[in-house]
């Protein structure tokens, strides 16, 4: 047997291994270096809107994270129930990115415009209401709490310099960007979906205009949420990838 000799020397079946693992690390490290990118370029994708921002600090804030992913893998089932799957694109400009595994609730990357703002809300702060038997706490809090406006200036400038490109423009009109996402009447709104294709007014019974609540920005984060790309014309293997 020629084996034996790494079995009988703990030297040997040392350099062994470490060799056979060298091999395998280089072939799943080495790729990386030579690849343009390793996130797919797609169009569509745009920083959150500030309303949207705030409702995503405050989903990392009370630990939705705990108990719903925003990862749908490349397998069969997930796709099926959830949609396509997800692209690394698609949180390029999260920060704190959402993936995860533990999935108590169902995943949420695309839970955009699956229900309406309302729903969404009357969820949010009471889920028993509308899912008898949902174990998701309650929220409602959150629908009586202005946002700090001031403050989403601060974010978008934090995450700018950590590689998220809001323009100049972006960050001077934040805190009229904010408010005008609740507010569909304000002409401010049309310079809001110039500034951020696709970003939707929210529309709540209980509208709190001029003063955003944080159910409100939380409800403007879950509809954006797989919203951006449009997979009509994303082909993985296509001409979209260069
Ligand atoms: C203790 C675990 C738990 C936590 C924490 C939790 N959820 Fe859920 N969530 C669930 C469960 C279970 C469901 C499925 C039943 C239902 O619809 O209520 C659900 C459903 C949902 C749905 C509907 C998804 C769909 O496709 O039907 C949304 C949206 C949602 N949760 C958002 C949130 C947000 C936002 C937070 C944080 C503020 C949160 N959840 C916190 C357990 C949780």
């Amino acid at each position: 047997m020629k084996h034996e000799v790494f079995e009988k020397n703990s030297l040997i079946l040392l350099v062994g291994i470490l060799i056979a693992v060298s091999i395998g690390g280089l072939a799943q490290i080495a790729p990386l270096f030579w690849i343009d990118s390793t996130i797919e370029k797609v169009k569509g994708m745009r920083p959150y809107t500030p309303l949207e921002q705030v409702g995503r600090d405050i989903y990392v804030r009370e630990g939705c994270y705990g108990c719903h992913s925003q990862m749908i893998r490349t397998l069969r089932d997930e796709v099926e129930r959830y949609g396509h799957y997800s692209l690394a694109a698609e949180s390029m400009y999260d920060h704190p990115f959402q993936w995860g595994s533990k999935r108590t609730g169902p995943d949420l990357a695309r839970v955009g415009g699956k229900y309406s703002d309302q729903w969404q809300a009357d969820h949010l702060v009471a889920p028993r209401a509308l899912v008898p038997e949902s174990i998701m706490p309650g929220y409602p809090w959150l629908a009586t709490t202005r946002i700090d406006a001031p403050s989403t200036v601060e974010r978008l400038k934090t995450l700018r310099l950590v590689g998220v490109p809001y323009s100049d423009e972006m960050i001077v009109n934040a805190e009229r960007d904010l408010v005008a996402q609740i507010d569909p009447e304000s002409r401010s709104a049309r310079d809001l979906l110039q500034r951020y294709p696709k970003a939707k007014v929210v529309r709540l019974d209980n509208s709190s205009t001029p003063h955003p609540t944080e159910l409100e920005a939380l409800v403007a984060y879950l509809q954006i949420l797989g919203q951006m790309v449009d997979f009509a014309t994303f082909d993985a293997a296509g001409p979209n990838l260069r």
